[in-house]
């Protein structure tokens, strides 16, 4: 087949959900622009219009859902137009988004977007043939009408992170994320995530490594790492390897920390090896942050002191319904630990209110689990059954008014802590990496290493360089500083 016809395409990509999803939307579209696709601002102006999408949550869905039916309509003036649903929904859905949306081409999940180059073609060569057969050992969908060759790739076990194909495009700026593993072997009642994206399997760390050193040569000044689960970095690899021995059994890490690698080996070798000055993580899974974590963040300069440690809630009831592997206990030990260890972290988490059976009880010791902990941020959801796991098998019995109330008492309790952990910074001078543009002129937006967002003012280019700031006000959501000094551009 020529490369004519893809030489002249554009394709428009939209992203929902998580950051790992916006970084696989990266990833793709550095492997069209590899393949000689140019991108376009607006679906208007694309050939090729993909939306990577997310199924946490229904409403997560019905969004991507809704949106693809309004750009549908875009292809009675362009027939020739191929629509795609990709990541997690495309997984979950797989032929249900056909039926529902009958003028989408492409359905294909997170573990074979890679192949993506391959799918769009295969698209265009059965368009440009008029057939519908079997092809590329995927399933192809018989033709339903002008012109047509629905192609969907779901169900790999997992993505073969080993096999990143040429091409990368990253907007340039400050952060950077970089994904270290897919997938995720824990089995939460609620989540979706094991059955949209798979087994666990980590990135080999010299990739991870180079592609740091990278990034930290063309002027990017902080590494996210990316994983549903970091934590367990280094249980499987693409080759065989990893602390997960063959059998299924877990090798004994602190046996022979040296050989095997471990996330909190990973990131001593990043501290070591790159010359990233910032490095953060997400997400990380109570269950597997241990001490051996909190020692490595303690010793390694360029970790930030910042935790996104999701507890879901507070009762030990949910908590065993939920299947999370820890108590309410348990995790204010980790909590007591990280904090004597590394002191002056800061703290995020996710909680779920309405999970099925969730009674005011158990509502009041999530209140007191978070008033306890004073968290500096915490994303709070209602509970959404998600088809195909456990705790859709159950009644959703949480009616949605009480589901809304005791969000918004989480939130207003959350933001008059945040507030108050704002409030305590008035005055302080803090060392913030100056991230983006402000939204008014002379404005400059940065974080502290505990994650805290500062506006400052500046007459001076300020993007990228890491300054001090004295905090003058402190907001539920911000703080306010002025410029004090800089730090020769380096945190380290
Ligand atoms: N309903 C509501 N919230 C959910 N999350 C995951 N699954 C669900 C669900 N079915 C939340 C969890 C997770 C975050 C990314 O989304 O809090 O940490
Ligand atoms: Fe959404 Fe989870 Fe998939 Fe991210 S991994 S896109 S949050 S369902």
């Amino acid at each position: 087949m020529s490369n004519n016809w893809m030489m002249r395409r554009s394709v428009f990509l939209a992203t929902y959900g998580c950051q790992m999803n916006e970084r696989d939307s990266e990833e793709v579209l550095g492997m069209l622009i590899a393949q000689g696709y140019k991108i376009a601002e607006q679906p208007e102006e694309a050939d090729v219009i993909l939306l990577n999408t997310c199924s946490v949550r229904q409403h997560a869905e019905e969004r991507a859902f809704g949106k693809m039916g309004e750009l549908s309509a875009l292809k009675q003036e362009r027939p020739e137009l191929v629509l795609g649903i990709i990541g997690c929904m495309a997984e979950l859905q797989q032929e249900a988004i056909f039926k529902r949306l009958p003028r989408v081409d492409l359905v294909a999940g997170p573990a074979e977007l890679y192949d993506l180059p391959y799918l769009l073609a295969e698209i265009q060569e059965k368009r440009q043939r008029n057939i519908g057969v079997q092809g590329s050992g995927f399933r192809v969908l018989g033709q339903t009408g002008q012109p047509t060759a629905k192609v969907m790739a779901v169900g790999r076990p997992f993505r073969p992170l080993d096999q990143r194909p040429v091409g990368d495009y990253r907007r340039p700026g400050v952060t950077a994320f970089v994904t270290i593993m897919e997938g995720c072997d824990k089995a939460c009642a609620y989540c979706i995530v094991p059955k949209t994206r798979g087994q666990e399997i980590s990135r080999p760390a010299e990739d991870i490594l180079q592609e740091i050193n990278a990034l930290a040569g063309a002027g990017y000044r902080q590494v996210t790492l990316l994983g549903q689960n970091v934590n367990s970095y280094g249980k499987r690899f693409p080759d065989g390897g990893g602390y997960k021995g063959p059998l299924g059994r877990l090798r004994l890490l602190e046996e022979d920390p040296d050989t095997l690698l471990d996330f909190p080996q990973l990131l001593r070798l990043i501290d070591r090896r790159t010359a990233i000055p910032r490095l953060r993580f997400t997400t990380s899974h109570p269950f597997d942050a241990t001490e051996r974590l909190f020692r490595a963040m303690a010793e390694c300069a360029s970790v930030c002191e910042s935790l996104h440690l999701p507890v879901q809630s507070g009762s030990d009831r949910i908590l065993r319904a939920m299947r999370r592997g820890y108590t309410a206990r348990a995790y204010l030990e980790k909590i007591e630990s990280l904090r004597r260890l590394v002191p002056g972290i800061g703290l995020s988490t996710d909680i779920i209110v309405g999970f099925p059976g969730e009674t005011e009880e158990d509502f009041q010791a999530t209140v007191r689990l978070m008033q306890e902990i004073r968290y500096d941020n915490a994303y709070v959801f209602k509970y959404s059954p998600r088809p195909g796991t456990d705790a859709a098998a159950r009644e959703d019995d949480v009616p949605q008014p009480v589901k809304e109330e005791r969000n918004q008492r989480l939130l207003a309790r959350q933001e008059a802590a945040s507030q108050e952990r704002h409030r305590a910074l008035e005055g302080a001078r803090v060392e913030i990496l100056v991230e983006e543009r402000g939204r008014f002129d002379g404005q400059w937006f940065g974080r502290t290493r505990a994650n805290h967002g500062v506006i400052v003012a500046s007459p001076e280019d300020l993007l990228g360089q890491t300054v001090q700031a004295q905090v003058t006000r402190g907001t539920a959501h911000t703080l306010f500083g002025e410029l004090a000094a800089r730090c020769n551009g380096s945190s380290r």
